[in-house]
């Protein structure tokens, strides 16, 4: 089957992203935009149009509308994800050989342009789930205790980032963790990848947004939590920590020469869709409705796990002996696509779409897997083996220019890693170059492959 036979398939849901659930939630212009004859839109920068850093055109135009919109000093576009726009703000907070302040369930992008730049990164530890097997959101004084420089001995941090929300929506009171950051003189990085759509919720009990808590940097991810197109992500910025002219030439620094217009347009769209008085109002159904479906299917003893973000249904599987991946083949020889299998849950994502039938359609299949006979296991969580701030032993760019071996993973143990090990979703990486194989990381690696036989014979690049 070729690549576009297959764009053509149909599932019965797809609980996954991008969140406009394969187009009936995109904005109005853009769904008319793609019915003009097919590839006529697809438009070079030409002078009306500019591009995201160019002084002229509607691009510009359009940004700075939305930077007058929320108040913010400017913002930019994105066509390479969020991944691109969060290594141009890594960029323009941190300069090569200085040090940046890094949540364990940092995205991989990050660590890559750490890699590529030599910034070096301290990982801080966050708190962790015995049920979900998640990391929690974090608190003001678990921060404050990171950032006390006894712990950090006195090293100068260039920056942080706060990943907010999760990427399975739990989410941390942002604003206190912000202000705290700028009291130590630390820029802020936040990437809310998975809250972009908070931004225009402010009255409807949903996480704040880090636009709006003053964040130096906030980086959102269109395609996933907003009805943008894949690829679609913007970065806002405010205050004069970092320097706008320095942002700018990190994006020009990292950006494609041709950026797709339709991608642009898919920016605008989206942002503007959700400015709309009838469209919002469409959204806030949305959201009520996903509200409706958490305490319908728990009411119906589906075991869920509550989260900040409405729209994503987190299936606690570990509860009942299925581990999350088994699940998902179980759902998705179904016709029912989640977005995230992990050990102990599977996540589905509603997108913007009405959901109708959800529940009894949802209720009934996870009863079926239930009482299809599968084979049960104990199943429990396993911590992160990381103490609370860890700095590689070797800079990440240094050991991936060392000649490296390859290796077993279980003889890995007390080598430094060469390799990002780093499973998608969710794209946190659980080994990074430079950091060592300690025997409690190696062990942890091997119990997560729950089916055993991937990870035994896993090989990993060690110096
Ligand atoms: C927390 C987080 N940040 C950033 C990204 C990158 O987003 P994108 O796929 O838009 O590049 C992801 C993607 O999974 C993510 O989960």
């Amino acid at each position: 089957m070729s690549i576009s036979s297959f764009l053509r398939k149909k599932f019965s849901r797809s609980l996954f992203f991008p969140a406009h659930n394969r187009g009936q939630a995109l904005p109005k212009k853009l769904v008319q935009l793609l019915r003009e004859d097919p590839g006529f839109w697809d438009l070079p920068e030409l002078p009306e149009l500019g591009s995201t850093f160019s002084n002229f055109g509607l691009i510009k135009d359009s940004q700075d509308y939305f930077a007058k919109k929320f108040a913010v000093k400017s913002c930019w576009f994105g066509v390479n994800g969020a991944s691109g726009l969060l290594q141009s703000a890594i960029l323009s907070m941190a300069n090569s050989g200085e040090y940046i302040l890094l949540p364990r369930n940092i995205h991989i992008s990050v660590i890559k342009i750490c890699i590529v730049a030599n910034i070096i990164p301290i990982f801080f530890d966050l708190e962790f789930s015995e049920i979900s097997g998640h990391y929690l959101p974090i608190k003001k004084d678990w921060l404050k205790k990171i950032l006390d420089e006894n712990l950090l001995n006195n090293l100068k941090i260039a920056g942080i980032v706060l990943v907010n929300p999760h990427y399975q929506g739990y989410s941390c009171e942002i604003k206190p963790l912000v202000d705290l950051c700028h009291q130590f003189k630390i820029p802020v990085l936040v990437d809310e990848a998975h809250g972009s759509y908070f931004l225009f919720c402010e009255d409807y009990d949903l996480p704040n947004s880090a636009v709006k808590a003053n964040a130096d940097l906030v980086v959102h991810s269109l395609h996933k939590s907003l009805n943008g197109l894949t690829q679609t992500a913007m970065l806002w910025h405010q205050g004069n920590i970092v320097d706008k002219n320095k942002i700018a030439r990190k994006i020009n620094l990292l950006q494609t020469t041709s950026p797709n217009s339709l991608l642009i347009a898919s920016c605008e769209e989206s942002i503007k869709d959700w400015l709309k008085k009838d469209s919002l109002e469409k959204y806030k159904k949305r959201i009520n409705q996903a509200r409706n479906i958490y305490h319908e299917l728990v009411s119906r003893d589906v075991p869920l796990i509550k989260t900040d973000d409405p729209l994503k249904i987190i299936l606690n599987t570990g509860f009942h002996g299925i581990d999350g991946f088994t699940a998902d083949e179980f759902f998705y020889k179904k016709g029912v696509i989640a977005e995230l299998p992990e050990t102990m849950t599977l996540t589905f994502c509603l997108g913007f779409v009405e959901q109708t039938n959800f529940i009894d359609m949802f209720e009934h299949l996870w009863k079926s897997l239930l009482s299809s006979g599968l084979e049960r296991k104990e199943l429990k969580p396993i911590r992160p083996p990381f103490s609370l701030i860890q700095i590689p032993e070797i800079t990440p760019s240094e050991s991936l220019l060392r000649d490296s071996e390859k290796v077993n993973i279980k003889q890995s143990i007390g080598r430094i890693s060469a390799d990002i090990i780093c499973p998608y979703p969710p794209g946190i990486p659980l080994v990074i170059p430079g950091e060592r194989m300690e025997k409690e990381r190696v062990d942890w690696l091997i119990k997560q492959g729950l089916t055993g036989e991937n990870l035994l014979d896993f090989y990993i690049n060690v110096l």
